[in-house]
């Protein structure tokens, strides 16, 4: 072999090498952004004590934008979201949602608001808007916990007491409802997420959910049967 082929090989064999590396650094890339996905996913849990620390305009409209990204029925994107970083109107809002405690301390909360006005193509009002404003709503918990943050989902649509509230507090136009206003902080202690993995509330294809046969015959047995 002259020294010509030596240096071809030579070079073919670290291009081949160079290659692998490329292909093995994205695959690990891969599987540390999934892993990292799904760790966010089941770590996550309701906070409701925060510290004094301020969160940035630059994180809450990063928080929007990471709810602005939720799927929503038809793209009709029917949503509106009202940042809440004004220590008096946090007070105002949670005396005016009695399980929104959270609010007492948190330095800032979004309020999620959809729009049922919205038509359809037959002009019927939309009813998909409170599909998409949880799924923002979610979007807004699982970036919030992905950001250090602590957050939780206070609950307001379709309590019409709590609707009105809200809707009154924040001054909302009449075609918005509040979906639900989620309260943010830096999370003041540890909180320990819960695992709510449960086999039997899983089923394949057609057939009984698992434990439905105990269910149903401890039913019969209490009801006296025919
Ligand atoms: C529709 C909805 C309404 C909720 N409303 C409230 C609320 O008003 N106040 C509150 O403290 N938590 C509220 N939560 C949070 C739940 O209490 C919490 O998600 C549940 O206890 C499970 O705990 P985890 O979020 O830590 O997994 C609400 C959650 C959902 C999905």
């Amino acid at each position: 072999m002259n020294k010509y082929k030596i240096l071809s090989l030579f070079l073919a064999i670290a291009l081949l090498a160079a290659q692998a590396r490329i292909f093995m650094g994205d695959k690990a890339q891969e599987v540390s952004t999934s892993e990292a996905v799904f760790q966010n996913i089941l770590t996550r849990s309701s906070i409701r004590e925060y510290t004094a620390e301020p969160v940035s305009r630059t994180t809450l409209d990063s928080l929007c934008r990471a709810a602005m990204a939720a799927p929503t029925a038809k793209d009709q994107r029917p949503w509106k979201f009202v940042v809440i970083d004004d220590k008096a109107v946090l007070q105002e809002l949670a005396s005016a949602l009695p399980y929104a405690q959270a609010l007492k301390t948190a330095p800032a909360a979004i309020a999620i608001c959809g729009d049922p006005t919205l038509m359809n193509e037959d002009h019927r009002p939309t009813e998909w808007w409170v599909e998409d404003c949880s799924a923002a709503t979610q979007n807004i918990l699982l970036a919030a916990h992905s950001l250090g943050l602590g957050a939780v989902w206070l609950g307001v649509y379709p309590a019409k007491t709590l609707v009105a509230s809200v809707s009154n507090t924040l001054k909302l136009p009449s075609n918005l409802k509040p979906l639900s206003v989620v309260a943010l902080g830096h999370p003041k202690g540890t909180a320990q997420p819960k695992d709510k993995y449960a086999k039997d509330n899983i089923r394949y294809n057609v057939g009984d959910f698992p434990n439905a046969q105990a269910e149903e015959e401890e039913e019969s047995t209490e009801g006296g049967g025919f």
